[in-house]
């Protein structure tokens, strides 16, 4: 599989927009934008994020004890570019706050996921941070999408009678 023919490939699939966050017991904090969140279990209720082995935050992520999912709202474009900037200080803006377990959140996000590291599988040039869902926050805020290398805001506007009944691996979501 061609690298290229790939990337755009997986261009085509939407995800959410999400800045991952850590703090280490000497209180310094670690954050990067992803997109590649997603469920995995429900009993556990796990999650996982895939962090880039080569990434400046690896150390950090793959060390700690708990991490932070901050699913961004529609107007959080200029966070999501903030926390996926090279050599900066990603929290300067000083627009985090101590949310859950402690952990630096950001208030206006759509939802926050509170996790537990459970695990850290290698695979391939990433790894995958598995978190056991400690303590979520949900807002009514319209969430950030990442859709053709462009954020966008979904429309949301449900199709009628196209509500999936048994389609889902979580049933009850
Ligand atoms: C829209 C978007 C989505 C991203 N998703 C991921 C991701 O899922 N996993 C990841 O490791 N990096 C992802 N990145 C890249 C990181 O945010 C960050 O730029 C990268 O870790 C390099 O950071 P460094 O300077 O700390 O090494 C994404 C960047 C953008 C703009």
């Amino acid at each position: 599989m061609e690298r290229a023919v790939f990337a755009r490939t997986l261009s085509r699939v939407p995800g959410p927009v999400t800045v991952v966050t850590t703090v280490d017991p000497t209180g310094r904090r670690s954050g990067f934008t992803a997109t590649s969140f997603s469920s995995v279990s429900l009993r556990p209720p796990l999650v996982l994020v895939c962090l880039d082995k080569g990434a400046s935050t690896c150390a950090a992520f793959t060390g700690a004890q708990r991490f932070l999912v901050n699913v961004l709202a529609h107007d959080q474009g200029g966070v999501a570019h903030r926390f996926a900037a090279s050599g900066v200080d990603r929290f300067a803006a000083g627009d985090m706050e101590r949310c859950e377990l402690g952990l630096p959140g950001l208030p206006g996000a759509s939802v926050r996921v509170a996790c537990s590291l459970y695990s850290v599988v290698g695979a391939g040039d990433h790894d995958i941070l598995i978190g056991r869902v400690m303590k979520t926050y949900v807002s009514d805020r319209t969430p950030l999408v990442y859709y053709d290398r462009s954020f966008v805001r979904p429309a949301l506007d449900p199709i009628p009678g196209d509500r999936p009944t048994n389609a889902l691996h979580l049933t009850g979501w």
